[in-house]
């Protein structure tokens, strides 16, 4: 794990790891294990961690901050679907179905990301079916709440 500011311990991101929904159910060697393959990334307010319609070759769990998930209509509006905040997993969709991010996602504040690539990734749902499951029940509620509150919660042209 590459830690890229100083009060970044390995003993803060795991804690972060077990706090997460979809690591939750890992044993602490297994936690170890993944946070080996992680290197955390601070991204300022404003910046896109990721693209609509780009490839996706790595997945985020957030650390602190909050990040904005915003789709693009086609009228050029841009529409805010939701907010992440610490312990919920990004840029999980394009590493299990291949097709490009489905989603802008920006900092909406100074965040800390837990970046694990694609192949890791892979190799850690593949290992541990417990943090598949999670994923699928993580995207399955973010299906469940696009269904039943489309109204924007902020549109804007960028
Ligand atoms: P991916 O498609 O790889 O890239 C964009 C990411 O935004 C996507 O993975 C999800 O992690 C996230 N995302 C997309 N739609 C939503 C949503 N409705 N709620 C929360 N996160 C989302």
């Amino acid at each position: 794990m590459t830690v890229d500011r100083v009060d970044w311990s390995a003993d803060d991101v795991l804690r972060h790891l077990r706090s997460s929904p979809v690591f939750r159910q890992l044993d602490d060697e297994s936690l170890a294990a993944v946070a080996d393959c992680a290197t955390i990334s601070l991204v300022p307010a404003g910046d896109a961690v990721m693209d609509e319609g780009a490839t996706g070759d790595e997945a985020f769990v957030v650390i602190a901050g909050r990040l904005d998930v915003l789709t693009r209509s086609s009228d050029g509006s841009v529409r805010s679907v939701n907010h992440l905040g610490p312990g919920d997993v990004v840029g999980e969709m394009a590493l299990i179905t291949d097709e490009p991010r489905s989603a802008t996602v920006r900092a909406r504040r100074d965040s800390a990301l837990m970046r694990i690539g694609a192949s890791d990734f892979r190799s850690i749902v593949l290992e541990h079916p417990e943090a598949l499951l999670d994923i699928t029940r993580t995207v399955m509620q973010r299906l469940n709440h696009s269904i039943h509150d489309e109204r924007p919660k902020s549109s804007r042209s960028v």
